[in-house]
């Protein structure tokens, strides 16, 4: 049966585990020389209705690693654009290629292209939800700190899609998650009432960053405005700037404290220019992990989805 990765709540805890790990062991195999494509002849297709640069070519470098090609295509390179109804588009699609990676507006858009294509559909980001960013986060702190058993990340910032699928992260593998945003900024209640119903992890809202990262094995932030949400950036950066990740807060945080953000940054608004540039700063690493964690996402859902 074809899987989905449409939010990380379609993974169970070893689907998350084994895919962090294959995509440790393609890294490694791939700077000694020994990697052995698995996707040869398999086709990707790209559709992008929002910008992108670390996705995109992340996946792109991806299935070309893995012996297969891609196809990018925009919202106006698509009959999308004049109106094609997205199950036709599935139909389609699902004739041509082997899995499609979606970025757009609405979630309920990729639980459609999912719905009807027989092919494995990706978020490959929406309004809700990020969930390739944050597997490929946890390769990253996996990869630093040696392990993911008891940890604690603060989030700090706009409780936004990046924030909700951490939200789902720690709800599925059970772990510590701390959420400081501002009031009205928080994560949506029917997402956090969900990651606490299910009894694993901790996922506490604060309203003070110091006391979200008091603990934090790993301090997360993203932009204060999302895409999509340009129109409100400039009253953001009011309400949010007391949640930027600056050196005092970095400071009071344990000293073996990693500093990610999925990028791109908004330099002295989010995180100051200090602490990205800084040596607890990972956020290149993180980024060159979206391309490792993603060659074993495709390997794994479009060998699932392999007809007998
Ligand atoms: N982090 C991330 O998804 O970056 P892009 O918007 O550049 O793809
Ligand atoms: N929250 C950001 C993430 C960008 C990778 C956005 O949706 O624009």
């Amino acid at each position: 049966m074809k899987r989905d990765l449409l939010t990380i709540r379609d993974l169970s805890p070893p689907e998350i585990l084994r895919l962090i790990s294959r995509a440790g062991e393609m890294k490694a195999q791939w700077s000694q020389g020994s990697f052995q494509p698995t996707l040869t002849g398999k086709v990707l297709g790209l559709v992008f209705v929002k910008p992108s640069t670390r996705t995109r070519v992340s996946f792109e470098s991806a299935v070309y690693r893995l012996g297969g090609h891609c196809i990018f295509m925009t919202a106006n390179d698509t009959q999308i654009s004049r109106q094609e109804p997205l199950a036709d588009m599935a139909r389609v699609l699902a004739r041509y290629v082997d899995a499609i990676a979606v970025r757009t507006y609405a979630h309920t858009d990729v639980e459609e292209l999912a719905r009807y294509a027989s092919i494995p559909v990706i978020n490959a980001l929406t309004d809700l939800y990020h969930p390739c960013q944050i597997l490929s986060d946890l390769l990253t702190i996996k990869e630093k700190r040696g392990s993911l058993d008891d940890l604690c990340v603060a989030w700090v910032g706009d409780g936004n899609n990046v924030a909700h699928s951490w939200i789902n992260a720690a709800a599925v593998l059970g772990f510590t998650l701390y959420l400081a945003c501002p009031k009205n900024y928080e994560p949506r209640a029917e997402i956090l009432e969900w990651g606490r119903s299910q009894g694993k992890g901790k996922i506490i809202s604060v309203n003070d960053p110091v006391e979200a990262v008091r603990q934090a094995d790993v301090l997360y932030t993203d932009v204060w405005a999302s895409m999509g949400q340009e129109a409100e950036a400039e009253a953001r950066k009011e309400i949010f700037r007391p949640y930027q990740i600056n050196k005092d807060l970095l400071a009071a945080a344990p000293p073996h404290a990693m500093v990610l953000h999925c990028l791109p940054a908004h330099r002295g608004e989010e995180i100051t220019e200090e602490v990205l540039e800084g040596p607890q700063s990972v956020v290149f690493d993180q980024a060159e992990n979206r391309m490792h964690l993603q060659m074993a996402l495709l390997e794994w859902l479009i060998q699932e989805n392999r007809r007998p």
